[in-house]
């Protein structure tokens, strides 16, 4: 059985996908362990209380810098004793010793097709609003494993979503939730899972 933390700042729409697939069994062999945020108000937390799954919410607010907030959040982390970290719309930098303790155990959801539209100040609306502005017929989303640089890691799956004309933002963002997010996340969540992925040479192989 594969055990999971999955990290979230806001809404929670993604992890909301990843509880629906288990009940479901649309993902299998695995358990959400642990949900933590970074924000007390996410809504998120919320749906994490309602399906009686653990929740903990980490702050850097509360500590006097960001390596004494990254030491407290990787020992609490670890404390769960998790096969698979699944960031979920989680705004805050992983610090390099989580990466590194967890290579390739960590997957993020970004909500454009990488590598466009993604790297530093890329998230949430914002990446919708890069698209829009450019003009593209064609976005998505990527889920990815998590190195070292910003949205850099070994690709998982990616799926497209058509930019139509009226779109704004926000309508957009809706879309590629509803057509990609939150199929791909449980998706690569029972591949990994079931071990079907695994990493050679910087990239993903799917059996
Ligand atoms: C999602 O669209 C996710 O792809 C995005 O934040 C949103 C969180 O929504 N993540 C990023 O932009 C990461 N760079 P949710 O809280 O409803 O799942």
């Amino acid at each position: 059985m594969l055990k999971i933390a999955v990290l979230v700042s806001g809404g929670g729409t993604n992890l909301q996908a990843i509880i629906d697939a288990i009940d479901a069994d649309v993902i299998t062999n695995a358990e959400i362990k642990v949900v933590i945020s970074n924000n007390q108000n996410a809504y998120a937390l919320q749906r994490a209380a309602q399906h009686g799954i653990e929740q903990l919410c980490i702050s850097p607010k509360d500590y006097p810098d960001r390596a004494a907030f990254n030491q407290e959040f990787l020992k609490r982390l670890n404390s769960y004793q998790v096969d698979l970290v699944v960031l979920a719309g989680f705004l805050v930098v992983i610090p390099p010793e989580m990466i590194a303790q967890y290579r390739n155990r960590i997957i993020n959801i970004h909500p454009s097709l990488i590598p466009s539209f993604c790297g530093t100040g890329y998230y949430g609306l914002k990446v919708h609003e890069g698209v829009l502005s450019r003009g593209v017929k064609v976005t998505g989303a990527t889920v990815h494993f998590v190195d070292e640089g910003t949205d850099t890691g070994p690709i998982i799956l990616q799926k497209a979503v058509a930019v139509e004309q009226d779109d704004t933002p926000e309508l957009l963002q809706r879309r590629v939730m509803e057509q990609a997010e939150w199929k791909l996340l449980p998706e690569a969540i029972n591949l990994i899972a079931n071990e079907k992925i695994t990493v050679v040479d910087g990239k993903v192989r799917i059996r």
